[in-house]
């Protein structure tokens, strides 16, 4: 389970071979035995397939090719919709109306997509995340006919690899570890954590492609800008309201 764990990277290039049923039957059970809080279950999974819905969630992801070429997409949503009506049919008053329910559902629904990522990855698939399921919630939601209560938080692509990666860097593992309190950054932290990533030459490539002066200018000047956090922060929370999870 480790080596799996360790040697995973994003896939974003899939060979058209279908996935097994079984082989998909047994990562989505792997998905439902993950965590849930107060075993609850508040998630759902949307296993899409047909070419027709792929085609549309990928116009909703930007257009990321993976979206048409993995055989199998999979949207993880927050979801009090089962669980409400549970309650109401079984004259229990629901109180799942609220940001505190949604906050819940989504660590939910994404404890169980690692699951759903690590089962695959056992398997020898390749998978990559879709960060646009919350940048285009409201599409999403239209595609997949979410009914209130129904949030998609995540999306994973998954099937077999047609290319292998090299490992993607990561922060030095003192850098995201704290032992007992919160240990707060001076610059020269910051510079040591930081100095072996600002240093590989795929960041000087890219400097130079992006004319920029260090790699965390082409975070907030491209990658993750204020403008567009801002303008995805309002309409998720619009999406959020109508979903009827802002009453509280
Ligand atoms: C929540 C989330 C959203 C992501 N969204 C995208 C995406 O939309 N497109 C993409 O190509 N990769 C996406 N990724 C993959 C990350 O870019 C990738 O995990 C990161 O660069 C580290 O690389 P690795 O997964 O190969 O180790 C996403 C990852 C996460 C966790």
């Amino acid at each position: 389970m480790l080596k799996t764990i360790i040697e995973h990277r994003s896939i974003r290039k899939y060979k058209s071979e279908a996935i097994p049923k079984e082989m998909l039957q047994k990562i989505l059970y792997a998905g439902s035995r993950a965590s849930t809080t107060g075993n609850m279950q508040v998630y759902s999974m949307i296993v899409s397939t047909q070419n027709n819905l792929k085609e549309k969630l990928y116009a909703a992801h930007f257009k990321q090719n993976m979206v048409t070429q993995a055989p199998v997409i999979i949207t993880f949503c927050a979801d009090f919709n089962r669980f409400t009506k549970w309650c109401t049919l079984r004259d229990a008053k629901p109180g799942y109306d609220n940001f505190l329910s949604f906050f819940t559902a989504a660590i939910d629904a994404l404890l169980a997509a690692q699951n759903v990522a690590l089962a695959a990855e056992s398997f020898g698939l390749g998978i990559c995340y879709l960060g646009t399921t919350t940048y285009m919630a409201q599409s999403i939601i239209d595609i997949l006919a979410l009914p209130k209560y129904v949030m998609p938080v995540t999306t994973l692509v998954l099937g077999f690899p047609d290319e292998s990666p090299e490992l993607t860097d990561r922060l030095p593992l003192e850098g995201v570890v704290h032992y007992e309190q919160y240990h707060d950054y001076n610059s020269d932290d910051i510079d040591n954590l930081y100095k072996e990533k600002e240093n590989l030459e795929l960041t000087k490539k890219l400097l130079i492609e992006n004319k920029k002066e260090s790699l965390a200018q082409i975070f907030t000047d491209n990658r993750y800008t204020k403008k567009d956090n801002e303008m995805f922060s309002k309409t998720l929370l619009e999406v959020l309201q109508k979903q009827g999870f802002m009453n509280f």
